[in-house]
């Protein structure tokens, strides 16, 4: 269904991610006939370039980012949807310009694709230049803020002009179709979440684990590590979702008053819950890839989360989240508890059903559960996997779904704030996250080293085996 038409700004237009994530995303809508005849995008920058300059740009971005769907004719198409405007944040320069682009009648979306350092100006120049209805939205980028205090002064930056239902800020975590089927499997079956609690639920692990390391992004990174780059997002998006109560409708506040709740009621994880760690080997290491020989950042965590409610009192969450690993991985899994008495004698391999649920790759489902093992061998049990991965289960079309990046921005124009963080939210997971920061500085805290390609340091792994458990294998 396509959406209502828009004039689209990218501030940023030509910086990364607009070259690898926003402009092919949008390409991909439109080539699949979401986007409407009347749609502009407008690229937005320093640099001094015409439109044609932009549409050439464009082009190379597509040709490098567009793998399927990739046809010349609807290139030119969305090409000629382009315009651009080179503005200066800090000054006055193009914002005459920009404001006489901008089209009434159309839904008017802002995406602040720069640093946010910037968010203030480009906020300000918007309002001042009258280019701004009660109805345009802004749309922003992590990180939101370093800290608690840096994030707050953020969202009153913000608040100064826009209300909190014109602002998107984006998690990218939230767009990927698994995420959103988290909440379809959890709400939109009985058989799950009448056992979703630490009654039947031993404990969860969250996974992102990644094979590339940080190179290249060194500088950012360095001042951030594994903690407020993923963490304190990504990983608490994911838990939040597992974890909240079932909201009383799917409606943006609905479902982000439920995910504030488990922010809030997170107990500060102490620091022998917490295990950090460092690539490092003979030939690549973290150390050299930032730059900074004396660093103490973390580019792995893994850390044991409880929440304090009801629902999971006594059911630990696990989370761990590393560069360099040996698997590029995201994955939810739920452990239920093992039946409380068994029945047969020959107990070989029963053990506790497990649901996987896989972000990415191959996303889809898993359930393990136990079965007689087929043959006359007497009642013995093991475990099987039911399994659904969307590809095998609904057909490659069909699990050839959208990116992340392209479904939110499409929300952007439809006006849904429900896979986006609300200002509270980012603030409590801000938090939660600070004093847990502040005292690896206190102590001075050090990273254990671990190999790169690896699982991460063995510290980890005793972690979980101090309360005999065990991380689900990275293949
Ligand atoms: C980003 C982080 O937000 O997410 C990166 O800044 C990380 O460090 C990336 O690599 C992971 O996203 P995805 O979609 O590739 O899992």
């Amino acid at each position: 269904i396509p959406v209502d038409p828009f004039d689209l700004v990218i501030f940023g237009g030509t910086g990364d991610l607009a070259r690898r994530k926003i402009l092919p995303g949008l390409y991909r809508r439109y080539y699949d006939g979401q986007m409407p005849e009347e749609a502009r995008i407008i690229g937005a920058a320093r640099s001094e370039m015409d439109a044609d300059g932009f549409r050439d740009f464009v082009r190379g971005a597509l040709d490098e980012f567009v793998t399927k769907r990739h046809d010349k004719k609807m290139v030119d198409a969305f090409l000629a949807k382009l315009d651009y405007v080179a503005v200066d944040a800090k000054g006055t320069g193009g914002w005459d310009a920009l404001a006489k682009t901008m089209r009434d009648g159309v839904v008017k979306a802002y995406y602040f694709s720069v640093g946010p350092a910037l968010f203030g100006d480009i906020a300000d120049r918007l309002h001042e230049h009258g280019i701004t209805d009660d109805d345009a939205r802004i749309v922003v980028e992590k990180p939101f803020g370093h800290n608690l205090e840096t994030a707050r002064a953020l969202n009153a930056t913000l608040a100064a002009h826009f209300d909190e239902t014109q602002i998107y800020r984006i998690d990218h975590y939230l767009g990927k179709e698994t995420v959103q089927n988290l909440m379809a499997v959890r709400f939109g079956n009985m058989l799950f979440e009448p056992l979703w609690n630490a009654q039947y639920v031993d404990h969860i692990q969250i996974t992102v684990s990644e094979t590339v390391g940080v190179g290249g992004r060194g500088e950012y990174y360095d001042k951030s590590g594994a903690m407020r780059d993923m963490v304190q997002n990504h990983l608490m998006q994911l838990l939040c979702l597992t974890a909240m109560e079932p909201p009383s409708r799917y409606d943006p506040d609905a479902v982000r008053d439920e995910k504030l709740k488990v922010i809030r009621a997170l107990e500060t994880t102490g620091h022998d819950d917490i295990v950090r760690g460092q690539y490092k080997s003979r030939e690549e290491s973290y150390l050299e890839d930032v730059d900074n020989p004396g660093s103490i950042t973390e580019s792995f965590i893994a850390m044991k989360v409880r929440i304090a409610n009801w629902r999971w009192n006594g059911t630990p969450f696990y989370l761990r989240t590393g560069k360099r690993m040996k698997e590029r991985v995201s994955e939810i899994v739920v452990r239920f508890k093992e039946p409380p008495h068994s029945i047969f004698e020959e107990d070989t391999g029963q053990s506790a059903n497990e649901l996987t649920i896989r972000l990415q790759p191959n996303e889809g489902m898993d359930l393990t559960v136990t079965i007689k093992e087929p043959g006359p061998g007497g009642m013995r049990l093991i475990d099987v996997p039911l399994d659904m991965t969307f590809a095998e289960a609904l057909g490659e079309e069909a699990a050839d779904v959208p990116d992340a990046y392209e479904r939110l921005i499409m929300d952007v124009i439809r006006g849904n704030q429900t896979l986006f963080m609300r200002g509270d939210e980012v603030e409590a997971a801000w938090a939660w996250t600070d004093p847990i920061i502040e005292d690896w500085t206190r102590r001075e805290d050090r990273p254990y080293p671990y190999e790169p390609g690896s699982t991460g340091p063995e510290e980890a792994m005793i972690l979980m085996h101090r309360d005999r458990r065990r991380w689900r294998e990275l293949r």
